[in-house]
């Protein structure tokens, strides 16, 4: 039998093949948490928990095949709660802002608690969004993928949203270091749903990231007020510092003192994407490892890290760094629900929410 046992475990790791690996602890909400390892066949690594999907390590090669961690995590769920809850996970139901929480659908104000800007927005979901769940989770292996899928039925009235929202969201990597991440969501009533994925990046793996190099394909973005919401229509980026149609380094205008840009403090704006379906719309690289954005979404976040508190520790004891990794988001653009000119993230009964994200990892 243990023999039996042995082999089926050899065979899983050969398959590049993802077991429960540990106990990742509880969450304030009481709920347990386990941490998966995938092991892609083209050397990417990645360890993920059950807890709000959040990645907690990914080990990217260089072209020597040696392996850096190049994003935030932590040694178990407390880490988040200390910090940000949003490292790496999954953002749900609404990701980014709604300004003062409040939206009319069907003739009726709805009022998502705000737990961002000095209460004056809710933020990607509010102050329990889909990050703070642990999801039924079932690790795969698909011919040369592997994967884990996250599923989760969230009830009518959770977080203030109407309707019971059933949501699946898939992670498949692929051979040559693709992460793809593919959302599904259905709903009983018609309900805001805009899904992303809050991975941070260091290309480098260490320091911080204002010396690496960033390109969006965007050639306008979203004015902000103090509150981060959205002001106006979509203005044009040229002769601005958020121009980053061809690569520039992360920190050549951060500190600009345009004033938009000093909301952030840095940047935490969204970018109204170029082109329209599956495309690819952004890519950071550092000094022997890249990551390109693909996504059908018509909208990215880059967030620089402004937030990050050196003084917090995170896992193997290790402090952070302010501006040591960036966040780029792929979604709708914030404040949809109170923006009809935005276009609408409103799904109804019947209909079914699906969207695909890929980060491609490649060796420089
Ligand atoms: C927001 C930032 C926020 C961060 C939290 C980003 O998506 O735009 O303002 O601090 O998420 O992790």
């Amino acid at each position: 039998m243990k023999k039996l046992a042995i082999l089926a475990a050899l065979a899983a790791v050969a398959a590049g093949c993802c077991t429960a690996s540990r106990d990742f602890g509880v969450t304030k909400y009481g709920e347990k948490a386990k941490l998966y390892t995938l092991r892609g066949k083209g050397g990417l690594v990645m360890e993920v928990t059950d807890a709000g999907g959040k990645v907690v390590r990914l080990l990217q090669p260089d072209k020597s095949g040696e392996l850096k961690d190049i994003t935030i995590g932590f040694d178990d769920v407390s880490g988040w709660e200390n910090t940000d809850p949003y490292f790496g996970a999954i953002i749900g139901r609404v990701g980014n802002r709604i300004a003062q929480g409040k939206f009319t659908l069907e003739g009726k104000e709805y009022a998502i608690e705000c737990n961002d800007t000095d209460h004056h927005a809710a933020l990607h979901g509010g102050p329990r969004g889909w990050d703070a769940y642990v999801w039924d989770a079932e690790p795969f292996t698909d011919g040369d993928d592997v994967g884990i899928s996250f599923s989760k039925i969230f009830p009518d009235g959770e977080g203030g949203f109407p309707g019971k929202v059933g949501a699946k969201v898939t992670y498949t990597i692929t051979p040559d270091n693709v992460w793809r991440i593919s959302y599904w969501a259905k709903t009983d009533k018609t309900t805001p749903i805009n899904l992303t994925q809050h991975v941070y990046f260091n290309m480098n793996g260490e320091g911080d990231i204002l010396d690496q190099e960033l390109m969006i394909d965007a050639d306008k973005y979203l004015a902000v007020d103090a509150d981060l919401a959205p002001v106006g229509e979509p203005e044009l980026v040229v002769g601005t510092p958020f121009d980053f149609r061809t690569f520039h380094k992360v920190g050549e205008r951060i500190n600009d003192p345009d004033r938009v840009l000093q909301y952030g403090p840095g940047y935490d704006h969204n970018w109204c994407l170029n082109g329209e379906g599956f495309r690819k719309v952004a890519e950071f690289r550092g000094e022997k490892r890249a990551v390109e954005v693909w996504t059908d979404q018509p909208g990215l976040q880059f967030y620089a890290g402004n937030f990050i508190n050196p003084e917090w520790t995170m896992k193997g004891g290790r402090k952070m760094v302010y501006r040591g990794w960036l966040a780029l988001e792929t979604q709708h653009y914030p404040n949809t629900p109170n923006r009809p000119d935005f276009g609408s993230i409103y799904v109804k009964p019947g209909e079914t929410y699906s969207t695909v994200t890929e980060y491609r990892f490649k060796a420089l």
